[in-house]
């Protein structure tokens, strides 16, 4: 099955002062999804914001919100980021012992069931999952931070990635370090969902947001043509 590509924008190199203008610029810019990281200084040694901030966001579009989980426990607070309108709720591999149920608590919730592994978990551990999942989310940095370089043996492993999952219905996620650079890789490789932070919040007008967002998107697709 193929998934068209998608640009998720991640809010997190956006500015924090203006949120819900710079949600607004970056849809009308052409972002298909908002990626929304949540870091709770925990799993990852940065913290961000929780489903409040989400909901206050939900009226600014009706852009699907893919809502990326750093945070460890994660099922206590799946709910809430449920009821703060995400779509899509991640959550890490490595975050707790029982991944399925974590899975199966957010479709139980009405949503699309997301899980990411870090760089240095092998894709072996999400096998068993694979019918409980929406979205596989390659991180291809290591959590916690934007402006970070890509990992390049990353590539290799979105490839067994895309090949383990066959041709069930699951997107294919990519995350840290996306840029005009390596968009085709990724895709290449198989993905179809990037995540870009820094690459895209540049340059403060939709007109920019527009100009990278396509500087993306257009390797990407040229890379699966
Ligand atoms: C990192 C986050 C990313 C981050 C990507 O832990 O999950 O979504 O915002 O930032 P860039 O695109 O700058 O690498
Ligand atoms: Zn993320």
């Amino acid at each position: 099955m193929t998934h068209p590509i998608r640009i998720a924008p991640s809010i997190l190199a956006a500015n924090f002062s203006k949120l819900g203008q710079e949600v607004r610029d970056v849809v009308d810019a052409g972002a298909d999804w908002i990626h929304l990281d949540v870091m709770d200084g925990h799993f990852v040694p940065n913290i961000t914001f929780g489903p409040d901030v989400i909901k206050s966001l939900r009226p600014h579009t009706q852009a699907t919100f893919d809502c990326h989980l750093m945070i460890s426990p994660a099922d206590p607070f799946l709910e809430a980021f449920a009821k703060a309108g995400c779509d899509i709720i991640t959550v890490h591999a490595e975050a707790g012992p029982h991944l399925h149920r974590s899975l199966q608590t957010v479709r139980s919730l009405g949503k699309k069931a997301g899980v990411s592994l870090n760089p240095a978990t092998p894709e072996s551990a999400i096998e068993y999952v694979l019918d409980t999942v929406d979205l596989i989310l390659v991180m291809t940095v290591n959590p916690g931070f934007g402006g970070q370089k890509f990992i390049g043996a990353m590539g290799e492993k979105i490839r067994r990635i895309r090949a383990m999952v066959g041709d069930r219905p699951i997107e294919i996620e990519v995350d840290g370090g996306i840029a005009p650079e390596t968009a085709d890789i990724v895709a290449r490789a198989g993905a179809n969902v990037l995540v870009a932070g820094s690459a895209i919040f540049k340059g403060d007008s939709v007109e920019a947001y527009r100009r990278a967002i396509e500087a993306i998107r257009s390797p990407a697709e040229k890379a699966r043509a």
